[in-house]
């Protein structure tokens, strides 16, 4: 719809209805999109389709409605297999989030594979989810976890890592979620397949900005969650190469993941649906199909130029700001910054901002181990999505200096 013509921005807007308003009698600008990002028209109007229309459960009955609803599902597991371009529809695994997607892989491979002085290999910058499934993994079989630090501006410091024979699995974000950072997970992965480990990839804060492909990346597992890319919440994806995931038990049991059931015994179904046990979120995963077109129609280069120009736009800003200090300034990164206040504390700068009509997060962003890297309880951080002008980051900005005003008094 869109694909060579420059973006409009206007109206890329239209279609998102919830952009549409005022809090506090004032336009939102809402910079809080690493946390959820909102949901077009189209999202939308097919979620609201299929509970007037289809509501019937997959993979169950013989009738209209659930054969209707069974093909859309599978319609969705297909469009997600092209959009990351994995090898086979089988290999893409509906989960609640990519919490879930993460329990999943270390509960199941995880378990299997992790022994006794084995390594598990992890960041210092990695959101929680992507920390404490293998933390407690690794207290379980008796692994040892290692962790990559990163350096001043938030990248990876890899001069004196390495990893080792014993390294199983490494699990590192593409993108941090709280700097923005961007990994260099093309070159882990090869490093740790070099020694046998296999690799994880919370894609969470990827998906919306750039293109993904597992096949050339080569990652053995990744996983992510529509609602940070358009979609709606409670549909996630785990990517797994077939040979583990054959390999893997299930993560939970139940109906849907059988192929026969006795009193003593079942036979599981083949991946993927031997991990979905129970009725998934029907409409959110089938209206992800909607999302994922959305991301498409725009364009993954004309996405990545607007947000750039917005971060590029916002950094020059809060750079002409003294009070400001950024936490992570990595050369390479998405549109997310994380930064304090010198004179104000991040919870009340959140607070200000809020009554100006602006959302952002603050907090230490489900990353407490990175905050203390820093030295810091927590920041106020901003996010961008495609929707986002540089208008909304002239009030951002504009609100911020007023703050900035308030704590110097
Ligand atoms: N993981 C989400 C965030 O970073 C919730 O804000």
């Amino acid at each position: 719809m869109f694909s060579t013509r420059p973006l409009d921005i206007g109206q890329i807007r239209a279609f998102f209805p919830i952009l549409n308003q005022q809090v506090y009698n004032t336009p939102l600008v809402y910079l809080d999109n690493a946390a959820t990002v909102h949901k077009p028209f189209s999202v939308i109007d097919r979620a609201t389709h299929f509970y007037q229309q289809d509501n019937a459960n997959i993979h169950r009955g013989m009738y209209a409605l659930a054969t209707r609803s069974t093909t859309a599902l599978e319609q969705t597991r297909l469009a997600v297999q092209k959009f990351i371009h994995a090898p086979e529809v089988e290999n893409i695994v509906f989960t609640s989030g990519t919490t879930e997607g993460l329990n999943l892989i270390a509960a199941t491979y995880g378990a299997m594979v992790v022994g006794v002085g084995d390594e598990v290999v992890v960041s210092e910058m990695e959101h929680h989810a992507n920390l404490i499934p293998w933390q407690r993994l690794c207290k379980q079989q008796k692994a040892i976890l290692r962790v990559i630090p990163i350096d001043e501006q938030g990248q990876l410091d890899l001069t004196h890592f390495s990893f080792t024979n014993r390294t199983k699995i490494v699990a590192l974000s593409y993108v941090s979620n709280t700097l923005g950072t961007i990994n260099p997970i093309q070159t882990i992965i090869e490093q740790a397949h070099e020694k046998g480990a296999i690799v994880v990839i919370d894609g969470a804060q990827a998906v919306a900005h750039m293109p993904i492909n597992v096949t050339d990346l080569d990652c053995d597992f990744f996983v992510f969650s529509a609602h940070k890319m358009y979609g709606l919440t409670g549909c996630g994806i785990l990517y797994g190469k077939k040979k583990w995931l054959e390999a893997m038990p299930p993560y939970q049991t139940g109906g849907g993941m059988v192929k026969q059931v006795t009193l003593t015994e079942t036979i599981y179904h083949d991946p993927p649906y031997k991990f979905e046990a129970g009725t998934p979120p029907l409409a959110s995963i089938i209206s992800f199909s909607e999302a994922l077109k959305f991301i498409l129609s725009v364009g993954h280069s004309r996405l990545a130029v607007h947000e750039e120009s917005l971060l590029v736009y916002a950094l020059a800003g809060l750079s002409r700001m003294p009070e400001v200090k950024l936490v992570g300034t990595a050369a390479h990164k998405v549109g997310i910054i994380a930064f304090n206040l010198t004179n104000m504390h991040h919870l009340d700068v959140g607070l200000f901002l809020d009554a100006k009509g602006i959302a952002v997060r603050t907090g230490h962003c489900c990353t407490q181990p990175l905050m203390e890297r820093f030295g810091i309880e927590g920041v106020v951080r901003i996010s961008f999505a495609v929707y986002n002008t540089i208008e909304e980051i002239d009030l951002f900005l504009e609100a911020l200096q007023q703050v900035i005003y308030k704590g110097n008094r």
